[in-house]
Protein backbone atom coordinates (compact mmCIF):
# COMPACT_ATOMS: atom_id res chain seq x y z
CA UNK A 1 0.00 0.00 0.00
CA UNK A 2 1.40 3.68 -1.10
CA UNK A 3 1.97 6.15 1.96
CA UNK A 4 -1.38 8.22 2.34
CA UNK A 5 -1.27 11.87 -0.13
CA UNK A 6 0.34 14.38 1.01
CA UNK A 7 -2.20 16.78 2.96
CA UNK A 8 -3.37 19.77 0.94
CA UNK A 9 -2.51 17.85 -2.63
CA UNK A 10 -4.13 19.39 -5.58
CA UNK A 11 -3.54 18.04 -9.36
CA UNK A 12 -4.26 21.02 -12.56
CA UNK A 13 -2.93 22.15 -15.00
CA UNK A 14 0.70 23.77 -15.04
CA UNK A 15 0.98 27.39 -15.22
CA UNK A 16 3.94 29.75 -16.47
CA UNK A 17 4.26 30.50 -12.93
CA UNK A 18 4.88 26.81 -12.07
CA UNK A 19 7.66 26.74 -14.50
CA UNK A 20 10.31 27.16 -11.81
CA UNK A 21 9.00 24.75 -9.42
CA UNK A 22 8.30 21.98 -12.09
CA UNK A 23 12.31 22.62 -13.89
CA UNK A 24 13.74 21.89 -10.10
CA UNK A 25 11.39 18.86 -10.21
CA UNK A 26 12.29 17.31 -13.02
CA UNK A 27 15.73 17.87 -12.41
CA UNK A 28 15.96 15.78 -9.29
CA UNK A 29 13.86 13.50 -10.77
CA UNK A 30 15.48 11.74 -13.82
CA UNK A 31 13.75 8.73 -15.56
CA UNK A 32 15.97 5.48 -16.39
CA UNK A 33 16.87 7.00 -20.09
CA UNK A 34 17.83 10.05 -19.00
CA UNK A 35 20.69 8.28 -16.39
CA UNK A 36 21.99 6.04 -19.27
CA UNK A 37 22.21 8.90 -21.57
CA UNK A 38 23.75 11.02 -18.95
CA UNK A 39 25.27 9.45 -16.20
CA UNK A 40 25.93 12.36 -14.32
CA UNK A 41 23.17 13.90 -14.32
CA UNK A 42 21.91 14.26 -10.61
CA UNK A 43 25.02 16.08 -10.04
CA UNK A 44 23.94 18.72 -12.41
CA UNK A 45 20.83 20.03 -11.08
CA UNK A 46 21.13 23.61 -12.03
CA UNK A 47 22.07 22.62 -15.59
CA UNK A 48 18.92 20.28 -15.82
CA UNK A 49 17.02 23.05 -14.27
CA UNK A 50 17.79 25.29 -16.94
CA UNK A 51 17.01 23.07 -19.74
CA UNK A 52 13.41 21.67 -18.22
CA UNK A 53 12.61 25.76 -17.57
CA UNK A 54 13.70 26.18 -21.34
CA UNK A 55 11.09 23.45 -23.10
CA UNK A 56 8.48 24.33 -20.23
CA UNK A 57 8.02 28.11 -20.63
CA UNK A 58 6.42 27.24 -24.08
CA UNK A 59 5.18 24.21 -23.56
CA UNK A 60 2.73 25.52 -20.89
CA UNK A 61 1.21 27.82 -23.70
CA UNK A 62 0.83 24.49 -26.29
CA UNK A 63 -2.44 23.66 -26.57
CA UNK A 64 -1.98 20.62 -27.97
CA UNK A 65 0.31 19.02 -24.79
CA UNK A 66 -1.64 19.45 -21.45
CA UNK A 67 0.62 19.16 -18.77
CA UNK A 68 -0.99 18.44 -15.10
CA UNK A 69 0.39 18.57 -12.43
CA UNK A 70 0.62 17.68 -8.69
CA UNK A 71 0.84 20.78 -5.98
CA UNK A 72 1.71 21.07 -2.43
CA UNK A 73 0.98 24.27 -0.48
CA UNK A 74 4.44 25.68 -0.06
CA UNK A 75 5.99 29.07 1.29
CA UNK A 76 3.06 31.11 0.03
CA UNK A 77 4.09 29.44 -3.26
CA UNK A 78 2.34 25.84 -4.81
CA UNK A 79 5.34 22.99 -4.62
CA UNK A 80 5.28 21.15 -7.64
CA UNK A 81 5.69 17.14 -6.78
CA UNK A 82 4.52 15.65 -9.58
CA UNK A 83 4.27 16.29 -13.22
CA UNK A 84 2.69 14.50 -16.71
CA UNK A 85 2.65 15.49 -19.90
CA UNK A 86 -0.44 14.43 -22.15
CA UNK A 87 -0.90 14.42 -26.10
CA UNK A 88 -4.56 13.57 -27.71
CA UNK A 89 -4.37 12.21 -30.93
CA UNK A 90 -7.69 12.08 -33.17
CA UNK A 91 -7.56 11.36 -36.73
CA UNK A 92 -6.81 13.76 -39.01
CA UNK A 93 -9.57 14.92 -41.20
CA UNK A 94 -7.23 15.25 -44.23
CA UNK A 95 -6.43 11.66 -43.69
CA UNK A 96 -8.05 9.38 -41.17
CA UNK A 97 -5.71 6.91 -41.81
CA UNK A 98 -3.39 9.14 -39.86
CA UNK A 99 -3.35 11.06 -36.49
CA UNK A 100 -2.81 14.29 -35.78
CA UNK A 101 -2.56 15.87 -32.25
CA UNK A 102 -6.02 17.67 -30.54
CA UNK A 103 -6.21 20.85 -28.64
CA UNK A 104 -6.32 19.19 -25.43
CA UNK A 105 -5.44 22.24 -23.21
CA UNK A 106 -6.71 25.55 -22.34
CA UNK A 107 -4.27 28.11 -23.33
CA UNK A 108 -2.47 29.54 -20.56
CA UNK A 109 -3.22 33.36 -20.59
CA UNK A 110 -0.66 35.71 -21.48
CA UNK A 111 -1.07 37.83 -18.33
CA UNK A 112 0.66 35.04 -16.45
CA UNK A 113 3.59 35.55 -18.28
CA UNK A 114 6.39 38.06 -17.86
CA UNK A 115 5.81 41.62 -18.88
CA UNK A 116 8.93 42.63 -20.37
CA UNK A 117 11.55 40.34 -21.91
CA UNK A 118 14.77 40.90 -20.02
CA UNK A 119 17.70 42.60 -21.34
CA UNK A 120 20.70 40.06 -21.42
CA UNK A 121 23.19 41.83 -23.79
CA UNK A 122 25.15 42.97 -20.86
CA UNK A 123 25.82 39.30 -19.61
CA UNK A 124 28.59 37.08 -19.67
CA UNK A 125 27.93 34.21 -21.88
CA UNK A 126 26.93 30.98 -20.25
CA UNK A 127 29.25 28.73 -19.14
CA UNK A 128 29.93 25.75 -21.31
CA UNK A 129 28.07 22.53 -20.56
CA UNK A 130 29.26 20.55 -17.85
CA UNK A 131 26.83 17.71 -18.31
CA UNK A 132 28.25 15.52 -21.21
CA UNK A 133 26.37 12.85 -22.28
CA UNK A 134 27.72 9.31 -22.88
CA UNK A 135 27.72 8.95 -26.17
CA UNK A 136 27.78 4.92 -26.56
CA UNK A 137 24.96 5.21 -24.57
CA UNK A 138 22.47 7.72 -26.27
CA UNK A 139 23.57 6.32 -29.52
CA UNK A 140 22.38 2.74 -28.52
CA UNK A 141 18.78 4.13 -27.02
CA UNK A 142 18.53 5.55 -30.84
CA UNK A 143 19.78 2.34 -32.68
CA UNK A 144 17.23 0.47 -30.41
CA UNK A 145 14.28 2.61 -30.88
CA UNK A 146 14.57 2.77 -34.65
CA UNK A 147 14.75 -0.92 -35.06
CA UNK A 148 10.87 -0.75 -33.69
CA UNK A 149 8.29 -0.51 -35.92
CA UNK A 150 6.46 2.18 -36.81
CA UNK A 151 4.60 3.86 -33.41
CA UNK A 152 0.76 3.09 -33.63
CA UNK A 153 0.47 6.33 -31.90
CA UNK A 154 0.72 7.35 -36.08
CA UNK A 155 -2.20 5.93 -36.97
CA UNK A 156 -4.31 4.97 -33.81
CA UNK A 157 -6.64 7.47 -31.99
CA UNK A 158 -5.33 7.79 -28.11
CA UNK A 159 -3.63 9.47 -25.68
CA UNK A 160 -0.18 9.73 -24.97
CA UNK A 161 1.61 10.35 -22.00
CA UNK A 162 4.41 11.92 -22.88
CA UNK A 163 6.21 11.87 -19.23
CA UNK A 164 5.91 11.24 -15.52
CA UNK A 165 7.87 11.80 -12.77
CA UNK A 166 7.54 12.68 -9.05
CA UNK A 167 9.29 14.65 -6.46
CA UNK A 168 11.70 12.18 -4.83
CA UNK A 169 10.59 13.58 -1.48
CA UNK A 170 7.30 12.86 -2.48
CA UNK A 171 7.43 9.37 -4.43
CA UNK A 172 5.48 6.08 -2.83
CA UNK A 173 2.73 8.06 -1.78
CA UNK A 174 0.37 7.14 -4.75
CA UNK A 175 0.79 10.53 -6.74
CA UNK A 176 2.23 8.74 -9.67
CA UNK A 177 -0.39 6.54 -10.29
CA UNK A 178 -2.98 9.40 -9.80
CA UNK A 179 -1.52 11.25 -12.24
CA UNK A 180 -1.61 8.52 -14.70
CA UNK A 181 -4.97 7.39 -13.86
CA UNK A 182 -6.58 11.01 -15.06
CA UNK A 183 -5.22 9.65 -18.91
CA UNK A 184 -6.18 6.07 -18.52
CA UNK A 185 -9.66 6.65 -16.88
CA UNK A 186 -10.23 9.87 -19.95
CA UNK A 187 -9.35 6.45 -22.37
CA UNK A 188 -11.83 4.27 -20.50
CA UNK A 189 -14.18 6.67 -21.30
CA UNK A 190 -13.68 7.62 -24.69
CA UNK A 191 -12.53 3.88 -25.50
CA UNK A 192 -8.94 4.65 -27.14
CA UNK A 193 -5.92 3.37 -26.36
CA UNK A 194 -3.10 5.13 -24.17
CA UNK A 195 0.47 4.63 -24.98
CA UNK A 196 3.51 5.62 -22.97
CA UNK A 197 7.19 4.77 -23.67
CA UNK A 198 9.27 3.70 -21.07
CA UNK A 199 12.57 2.76 -19.77
CA UNK A 200 13.64 0.08 -16.79
CA UNK A 201 11.71 1.32 -14.02
CA UNK A 202 9.12 3.44 -15.91
CA UNK A 203 8.13 0.33 -17.72
CA UNK A 204 7.55 -1.69 -13.90
CA UNK A 205 5.50 0.97 -12.60
CA UNK A 206 3.45 1.00 -15.60
CA UNK A 207 3.04 -2.46 -15.71
CA UNK A 208 2.55 -3.43 -12.32
CA UNK A 209 0.79 -0.66 -11.03
CA UNK A 210 -1.63 0.64 -14.19
CA UNK A 211 -1.36 -2.61 -15.63
CA UNK A 212 0.01 -1.73 -19.14
CA UNK A 213 1.34 -4.08 -21.40
CA UNK A 214 4.64 -4.17 -23.24
CA UNK A 215 4.58 -4.38 -27.04
CA UNK A 216 7.04 -6.53 -27.86
CA UNK A 217 8.57 -5.76 -30.91
CA UNK A 218 9.37 -2.61 -29.70
CA UNK A 219 11.24 -3.90 -26.37
CA UNK A 220 14.92 -3.80 -25.87
CA UNK A 221 18.07 -4.24 -23.86
CA UNK A 222 21.31 -2.37 -23.31
CA UNK A 223 24.25 -3.68 -21.27
CA UNK A 224 26.64 -1.28 -20.08
CA UNK A 225 28.88 -0.27 -22.98
CA UNK A 226 25.34 0.34 -25.18
CA UNK A 227 25.73 -3.25 -26.80
CA UNK A 228 22.57 -4.88 -27.60
CA UNK A 229 21.25 -8.13 -25.62
CA UNK A 230 18.67 -10.34 -27.56
CA UNK A 231 15.39 -11.53 -25.95
CA UNK A 232 16.96 -14.77 -26.08
CA UNK A 233 19.95 -14.18 -23.68
CA UNK A 234 17.60 -11.94 -21.47
CA UNK A 235 15.34 -15.64 -21.33
CA UNK A 236 18.13 -17.41 -20.59
CA UNK A 237 19.20 -15.36 -17.47
CA UNK A 238 21.57 -12.48 -19.09
CA UNK A 239 21.33 -9.71 -16.16
CA UNK A 240 23.72 -7.23 -18.29
CA UNK A 241 20.76 -5.05 -19.13
CA UNK A 242 19.85 -4.37 -15.36
CA UNK A 243 20.37 -1.13 -13.46
CA UNK A 244 22.89 -2.06 -10.86
CA UNK A 245 25.03 -3.96 -13.84
CA UNK A 246 25.20 -0.05 -15.90
CA UNK A 247 22.93 -1.35 -18.29
CA UNK A 248 19.14 -0.67 -19.60
CA UNK A 249 15.92 -1.81 -20.82
CA UNK A 250 13.36 0.14 -22.59
CA UNK A 251 9.57 -0.51 -24.18
CA UNK A 252 6.88 0.77 -25.74
CA UNK A 253 3.72 0.27 -23.70
CA UNK A 254 -0.22 0.63 -24.03
CA UNK A 255 -3.38 0.48 -21.83
CA UNK A 256 -6.09 -0.71 -23.51
CA UNK A 257 -9.91 -0.66 -22.72
CA UNK A 258 -11.79 -3.81 -21.96
CA UNK A 259 -12.47 -5.39 -24.90
CA UNK A 260 -10.19 -3.30 -27.22
CA UNK A 261 -7.99 -4.97 -29.28
CA UNK A 262 -4.57 -3.70 -30.57
CA UNK A 263 -2.41 -5.88 -33.68
CA UNK A 264 1.08 -4.59 -33.68
CA UNK A 265 3.62 -6.23 -36.13
CA UNK A 266 1.84 -9.08 -36.11
CA UNK A 267 0.95 -9.65 -32.54
CA UNK A 268 -2.41 -8.91 -30.64
CA UNK A 269 -3.21 -6.93 -27.52
CA UNK A 270 -6.27 -7.47 -25.64
CA UNK A 271 -8.11 -4.93 -23.09
C1 LIG B 1 8.08 5.75 -11.32
C2 LIG B 1 7.41 6.87 -10.52
C3 LIG B 1 6.71 7.81 -11.47
C4 LIG B 1 6.38 6.24 -9.58
O1 LIG B 1 5.61 7.25 -8.93
P1 LIG B 1 5.15 7.11 -7.40
O2 LIG B 1 4.25 8.23 -7.08
O3 LIG B 1 6.34 6.94 -6.55
O4 LIG B 1 4.36 5.72 -7.45
P2 LIG B 1 3.06 5.32 -6.60
O5 LIG B 1 3.26 5.78 -5.20
O6 LIG B 1 1.84 5.84 -7.32
O7 LIG B 1 3.13 3.74 -6.68
C5 LIG B 1 1.96 3.00 -6.82
C6 LIG B 1 2.32 1.54 -6.78
O8 LIG B 1 3.31 1.27 -7.77
C7 LIG B 1 4.45 0.66 -7.17
N1 LIG B 1 5.64 1.16 -7.84
C8 LIG B 1 6.17 2.39 -7.77
N2 LIG B 1 7.27 2.48 -8.54
C9 LIG B 1 7.44 1.26 -9.09
C10 LIG B 1 8.39 0.71 -9.99
N3 LIG B 1 9.40 1.42 -10.48
N4 LIG B 1 8.23 -0.59 -10.36
C11 LIG B 1 7.21 -1.33 -9.91
N5 LIG B 1 6.27 -0.86 -9.05
C12 LIG B 1 6.38 0.42 -8.66
C13 LIG B 1 4.42 1.11 -5.73
O9 LIG B 1 5.11 0.21 -4.90
C14 LIG B 1 2.94 1.11 -5.46
O10 LIG B 1 2.49 -0.22 -5.24
P3 LIG B 1 1.53 -0.57 -4.00
O11 LIG B 1 0.26 0.18 -4.27
O12 LIG B 1 1.41 -2.05 -4.10
O13 LIG B 1 2.29 -0.08 -2.81
C15 LIG B 1 8.44 7.66 -9.64
O14 LIG B 1 9.18 6.75 -8.89
C16 LIG B 1 9.40 8.55 -10.42
O15 LIG B 1 9.12 9.72 -10.66
N6 LIG B 1 10.57 8.01 -10.84
C17 LIG B 1 11.59 8.79 -11.56
C18 LIG B 1 11.13 9.18 -12.97
C19 LIG B 1 10.66 7.97 -13.79
O16 LIG B 1 11.28 6.92 -13.80
N7 LIG B 1 9.53 8.15 -14.51
C20 LIG B 1 8.97 7.14 -15.37
C21 LIG B 1 9.02 7.63 -16.77
S1 LIG B 1 9.62 6.38 -17.93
Amino acid sequence: MPKPLPSGLEVRQARADDVPSLATLLSLAPDDGSIYRFPHILEYPDEMREMHAGWLRPGVHDPTTLIRIAVVPGDGKDRVVGFTSWTRLEADPQDPSKTRPAKLAAKVAPAEEPETEEDTSNFAPPPPRALVPNVAHAEAIKRARKQAPPSPIKTTACYELGGLAIHPDYQGHGIGSLLARWGVDKAAGERVPVFVSGETQGVDFYEKALGFQRLRATEYWLDEKGQDISREEVQHGNEAWKKVNGGLSGAQMVWLPEGYVLEVDGEVYKG
